[in-house]
């Protein structure tokens, strides 16, 4: 995780453009000017920086609660210190953004926030949020029928343990209504997957959604 450059608090410049920006090219590919889209998993703000908010999204939701210890596994011993490091870059992401009307930041777990889009809304979700593999099959669940027809789910980390198996399992079970697209770079990518939506979800598909309490 980066550290937040509090000399400059909302300056993009403050955000780091990594190496994983080969992912950019795939994503970029699959998401046009005007769309509305969300990203879970904001972090920092890069990613939505440097690569969702150049396509001119007529409008992008970011999604992410700025909480430290949901990822268990990576996110060991939560401490106030360690929230208010989370607290600091929230406030960051804020800053960067506040200058964008087309950008609105929710913070709050995906989990809750699906309730707040209607069905066929969105043109894109791109996922990056907690990265077990009941929590990327949650994302895939409750997104799925707020993406419209010719619109796609997309996310991050396909290699990750847990990650590819969940997609996989998922596409099994929507293989009616989703079409399977891998980045080609997938190695140096992060392995970056999607979905392209070519039919409405059938209402008994629609699982309803998992409280946020029950995690
Ligand atoms: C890998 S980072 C996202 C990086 C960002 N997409 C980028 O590439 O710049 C994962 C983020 O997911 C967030 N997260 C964890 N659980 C979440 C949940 N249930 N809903 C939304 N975001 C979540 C974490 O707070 C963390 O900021």
């Amino acid at each position: 995780m980066t550290q937040p450059d509090d000399s400059v608090p909302g300056d993009p410049a403050a955000l780091p453009h990594d190496n994983r920006f080969a992912r950019a090219e795939f994503v970029s590919s699959l998401i046009k000017p005007g769309d509305v889209g969300a990203e879970i998993g904001v972090n920092m703000g890069v990613f939505a920086y440097h690569v969702l908010l150049p396509r001119q999204p007529s409008k992008l939701y970011l999604i992410d609660p700025w909480v430290y210890g949901l990822q268990a596994d990576v996110e060991l011993d939560p401490t106030p210190e360690k929230q208010a490091f989370r607290d600091a870059e929230y406030q960051s992401v804020r800053g960067v953004f506040e200058r964008y009307a087309n950008v609105e930041i929710l913070r709050m777990k995906s989990e809750e926030a699906f309730a707040l889009f209607a069905d066929e809304s969105l043109d894109y979700v791109y996922i990056d949020g907690e990265h077990s593999s009941e929590a990327v099959t949650r994302d895939l669940m409750n997104y799925l029928p707020k993406v419209r027809v010719g619109g796609y789910l997309i996310g991050d980390d396909y290699g990750w343990t847990g990650i590819g198996p969940a997609v996989q399992a998922f596409l099994a079970l929507h293989q009616e209504e989703l079409l399977f697209l891998i980045d080609p770079y997938s190695e140096r990518a992060g392995g970056q997957f999607a979905m392209r939506k070519i039919k409405t979800t059938p209402a008994s598909l629609v699982s309803p959604a998992r409280p946020a309490s029950s995690r």
